[in-house]
Order: C-alpha cells, then sequence, then structure tokens
C-alpha cells in the first residue's frame, strides 16, 4: 500500500469526530440497468457528486439479500447482495472505488430481526432443532385453540402487523416478530446468536467496510417479562417496555470486543427508538466500549402524541430547540451525538420542520442545515437533503407503498378513523417521502432510471434537482458543502461547548459553540416572517465576522425569513 492509499483509507482515532456521514438508500439512489429500482453500480456511478459534496462516509441502507418486505430490513442472507441491488463484486467494487476517492463506506446491520426466509429462522420452524432458540416461540394463550383468533400469547402489537406473534402451524407455536412477521427476533439470550452475528460482522470487516450502522440495536436484549415467558404490553408505549432490556450494555460490550470495533477505530452508531439521554450517556461513553454514537428518536417524535406517530401534535420551536440542547448537555462530558432530521424512515425536514414553498425552501433548508450542522457531534446527511428535496404529493392511499403506512391504513380504517384523518396523518409522516427517487436532473424519471422506476418520482424534480442546484452557487448543494467544509477546518465547530440562548423564543434558534477563548454564535429565524434579533439578550455583535449565512447583509438586527448566521465573535 502506498502512503497515499494509507493516508485515504486510514482510520485514526476518533476520527469519526470530524466526519460528516452521507446515508444512501439504494433503492431509490440511482439506477444503472433500467429496471426501474436503484443499485450498487449506480451509487458507485455518482461517487464523484458525493466527494463533491465533501462528506466523509457513505452509510448504504440494506444491500443484503431479502424478500423485501421491509425494503431489505428483513435479511435472509448476510453475506450475500440482493440480485436487486447487484452482486458482491459490484459491492468489492463500490467499497474500493469510495476508499479510493477518500471516501469511508458503513453497511446497516439488521440484527433484531432476520428475514422469515432466513435459513436461521426455517431451521428454528422444526421443534427439534437446535436453532429453536435462536427465535422467541410460544404456546396459544391457555384455553385457546392455537391459531384461532386471539389465541396469540398477549396482545401485543407489531409496529408494521396487528400483532406482535405470528402462528406456525408447524409446530402449533407462535414467534416473536415485533416489526413484522416477516422479521422474526432473533434471541439474543442464547450466546450462539451472538457468536453468529460476530462472525458476519468480522467478515464485512475483512471486505473493507469502515463500520456499522446499527438497526433498532436497543431491542436486542428483551426485557425479563419477556424472556421469563410473560406478556407484553399491547400498548404503543409497550415498545418502550422492549427498548434498553437489562443485558444491553453487556451484549454491546461483548460485541464491541469480539468483533474490535473500537480496537480498529470501526464508526459505530446505533439507532435506539426509546433510548434517553441517560441511555445514551452509558452506551456512548468512550470508556466503556459500547458504541459511538446512537441515533435518538426523542426530536423526532416531537409532532406527534406519545409514541403514536400517527396522532399529529403542533412542534413550537422551543420544544425542538430544547430538546436537541438537552442531548447536548446530556453528552457534553462523555459521549458522543449524532445528529440528523431525515433518514430513509422520516418525512423530508425542508417539509415538516421547515417552509418548501417556491419563496422559501431554499432558505429554509439551508438554515435547518446551519442550525443542525453547528451542533456538537457527527450530522449525517440523507440523500437529497443536500439540494432540498421536499415531501411528495402523496394524497391517497393507492400512492403509498411502505408496509408501515399501509399496515396503519388497514388497523386505522378497520378502527373507523375517518379516511380523511388517516390521509392527513400518512401525508404528514409516512416513509414513503423519503423513499422516491433521488432527483438528479430534469430529464424524464429525473435521471433516476431510464425505465418505470419503482416509486414514481416527485413531480417538482423539473425545479428541484441535484443539476440545478450544482450550477447554481447560491444552492441548497453550495451552503452544505460550505458547512461541511466548516466542519472540517475548525475545531470550534467539532468541539466548542454548545449553550442554548434564547430558549423560549419561538422565532429564533440561537446558541453559541465555545472552544477555549474562541466563541462561534449562531442565529437563526426558523420562520416565514422577519424576525427582530433581541441583541440585549444575546453576546456583543459589534464586532463579529459573518463566516456563513443564508443572506447577502448579514449584519441588520432584523433576520428575514429563515434566514440564519454563524457569526465568530471577537475574542
Ligand atoms: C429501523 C429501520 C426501519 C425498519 C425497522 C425494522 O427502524 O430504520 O426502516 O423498518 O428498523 O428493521
Amino acid at each position: 500500500m502506498s502512503p497515499a492509499d494509507f493516508e485515504r483509507t486510514a482510520r485514526p482515532d476518533g476520527w469519526w469526530r470530524s466526519a460528516v456521514v452521507y446515508q444512501i438508500y439504494p433503492r431509490s439512489f440511482q439506477d444503472s440497468n433500467g429496471d426501474g429500482v436503484g443499485d450498487i453500480p449506480g451509487i458507485t456511478s455518482r461517487l464523484d457528486y458525493l466527494a463533491e459534496l465533501g462528506v466523509d462516509v457513505l452509510w448504504l441502507s440494506p444491500v443484503y439479500r431479502s424478500p423485501q418486505v421491509d425494503n431489505g430490513y428483513d435479511i435472509s442472507d448476510y453475506h450475500d447482495v440482493d440480485p436487486l441491488f447487484g452482486t458482491l463484486a459490484d459491492l468489492d467494487e463500490l467499497i474500493a472505488a469510495a476508499h479510493q476517492r477518500g471516501l469511508k463506506l458503513i453497511m446497516d446491520l439488521v440484527v433484531n430481526h432476520t428475514s422469515d426466509q432466513h435459513p436461521w429462522f426455517i431451521e428454528s420452524r422444526e421443534p427439534g432443532s437446535a436453532k429453536r432458540d435462536w427465535y422467541f416461540w410460544r404456546p396459544a394463550r391457555p384455553g385457546h385453540e392455537p391459531g384461532t383468533p386471539g389465541a396469540e400469547p398477549d396482545d401485543a402489537h407489531a409496529a408494521f402487523a396487528p400483532s406482535a406473534w405470528t402462528y406456525d402451524p408447524r409446530s402449533g407455536e407462535y414467534y416473536l416478530g415485533i416489526f413484522s412477521p416477516g422479521q422474526p427476533d432473533l434471541n439474543w439470550e442464547n450466546p450462539q446468536v451472538r457468536h453468529a452475528v460476530h462472525a458476519m460482522m468480522r467478515w464485512w470487516i475483512d471486505r473493507g467496510v469502515d463500520g456499522f450502522r446499527m438497526d433498532v440495536i436497543n431491542l436486542i436484549s428483551k426485557p425479563s417479562a419477556l424472556t421469563s415467558g410473560e406478556a407484553l404490553d399491547p400498548s404503543p408505549a409497550g415498545f418502550g417496555q422492549i427498548a434498553n432490556g437489562p443485558r444491553l450494555d453487556e451484549f454491546l460490550v461483548e460485541m464491541n470486543r469480539e468483533v474490535g470495533l473500537d480496537a480498529q477505530n470501526l464508526l459505530t452508531v446505533g439507532e435506539m427508538p426509546g433510548a434517553t439521554v441517560e441511555v445514551a450517556r452509558r452506551v456512548t461513553d468512550p470508556a466503556r466500549h459500547e458504541l459511538n454514537m446512537v441515533f435518538t428518536f426523542e426530536h423526532v417524535n416531537l409532532d406527534q402524541v406519545g409514541w403514536n406517530k400517527w396522532e399529529l401534535a403542533d412542534l413550537p420551536l422551543p420544544r425542538l430547540k430544547e430538546n436537541l440542547a438537552q442531548w447536548q448537555d446530556g453528552l457534553a462530558e462523555a459521549g458522543w451525538n449524532s445528529l440528523y432530521y431525515d433518514n430513509h424512515d422520516q418525512p423530508r425536514a425542508v417539509s415538516r420542520f421547515g417552509d418548501d414553498s417556491a419563496e422559501h425552501r431554499v432558505n429554509s433548508a439551508k438554515t435547518l442545515a446551519t442550525v443542525l450542522h453547528l451542533h456538537k457531534g457527527t450530522p449525517y446527511i440523507y440523500q437529497g437533503e443536500e439540494f432540498g428535496m421536499t415531501n411528495a404529493p402523496l394524497t391517497h392511499i393507492a400512492h403509498y407503498l411502505d408496509v408501515e403506512s399501509l399496515n396503519y391504513h388497514a388497523r386505522a380504517s378497520a378502527a373507523g378513523v375517518e379516511e380523511d384523518q388517516i390521509l392527513r396523518s400518512l401525508a404528514r409522516k409516512g416513509r414513503d417521502h423519503a423513499r422516491t427517487p433521488v432527483q438528479w436532473d430534469d430529464t424524464p424519471y429525473a435521471g433516476f432510471t431510464t425505465d418505470i422506476p419503482w416509486m414514481p418520482v416527485n413531480p417538482n424534480y423539473i425545479e428541484i434537482n441535484a443539476a440545478a442546484a450544482l450550477r447554481d452557487p447560491g444552492s441548497v448543494f453550495a451552503h452544505f458543502q460550505q458547512l461541511i467544509r466548516l466542519r472540517h477546518s475548525d475545531e470550534v465547530v467539532r468541539e466548542g461547548r454548545f449553550e442554548l440562548l434564547l430558549s423560549d423564543h419561538d422565532q429564533v434558534w440561537a446558541f453559541t459553540r465555545t472552544l477555549g477563548d474562541q466563541v462561534l454564535l449562531i442565529v437563526a429565524n426558523c420562520s416565514s416572517v422577519p424576525a427582530e434579533l433581541p441583541v440585549d439578550s444575546l453576546p456583543d455583535l459589534d464586532r463579529a465576522e459573518l463566516i456563513l449565512g443564508t443572506h447577502p447583509d448579514g449584519t441588520s438586527a432584523v433576520l428575514g425569513p429563515w434566514e440564519s448566521r454563524v457569526l465568530r465573535l471577537a475574542s
């Protein structure tokens, strides 16, 4: 290996603290063979674009073999690529081509559950098999005929199905699938399961990957109620009961050690619905050797009532900024934050937290990005976010493809909820918004494919597309480039202490980042009307230098709609 190659592929201690991660949802990123589904060679063909954006790491949503019940989050072979996305050789090529450009690549690790088509599960269905205990099997509820309505072991719902229990006539028992029947939960209490997962992770590291994004990883240690055979809580909050189980830390420490995660400086980020700041502080404390960082759900659950994502609630700005600030404070001394608004499970940030009208889309996308990227932690960009892609006009149930949305529609309709109300919730929170194809240019199908795409392209691709953004020095894309550069070049952005200002202000998001005698002040108008800067409650702006702003004149005492400024204060 030449010194230059070594430099490009090296993972120095803590490298991920200055990194920006870009998430790719392969199915919707770029099709290369005209079948309407994005694929791995398509990703490789777009690496120069990603290098131009300036990100450091690519996170690939699952490309493993899968029946695609949940678009690949149901894996039937951890050691192969689904033909839909290409071949292992294509993936090797992608990893090498990424490394050549100084980009690292992390895989999605989905090990809370497998597909029901995974050979482990197929074997487990045999009652006397050595793998019976690799999953959770339970008899019918006492006094009920197995397989009849109401005979499930308890009333717990699955995230994407009416019951968490699925009847298997072969043995007359039920298995647990807290997402859907196609996603049976692995039993991590069994050490053989853990060893098999560790071996698989080592295999991927040997192939050259730089880390893992771990799907719902805080659900792997099931609550003792379940492991001792008691009933699960059937309410939506029951999901909270399943999270952060008693052996979570033990399993993560063991995984880290057995796989050599920290020893090899791999990036590890755990998706953790239901994790509190306290859990995150523990799990990401470097001294404990569990994970580098976690994805919290708290801020993306604020526009709903409790655990029910379909029950919509207003989200005043102070609640959002206070929540992020709480995580900044909670992880200030030990641990590390990941920073995100968007991913393949969330509606588009500019439509959700910003204003996606023609007048305000660009500035609101820039300002939201400014705020997020100036927090302390590792920022994540979701494909299309970097040029301000919006929610799609999904107005009829026939427009939805996602298993979660379809299940919600069926359940709510059966419960008598009005169609209008169901569609309103879906239009606000449905995961399909994130999954429309990336809008590369204004040619047919937005340059994503040459044939009918698996999911329709958002019709606004004529105006909103990557090619147009690349041509425009004032684009959202150009702003993201600047934010990424700033993180790379400025130690205050990476390591500075965070302090929220004006916490009650319902338009202005303001905070400082401080490292030694260096101070950055960020002020952002998160509304579509002008906002007066309450200068008396802010540090002295007289000798402040504007280092990044959305508007040319960054000195006025009034912030324009969706105007933001990053100011360096004189020391
Ligand atoms: C995670 C994934 C989501 C998936 C679920 C079950 O939340 O991000 O897409 O449906 O886990 O694997």
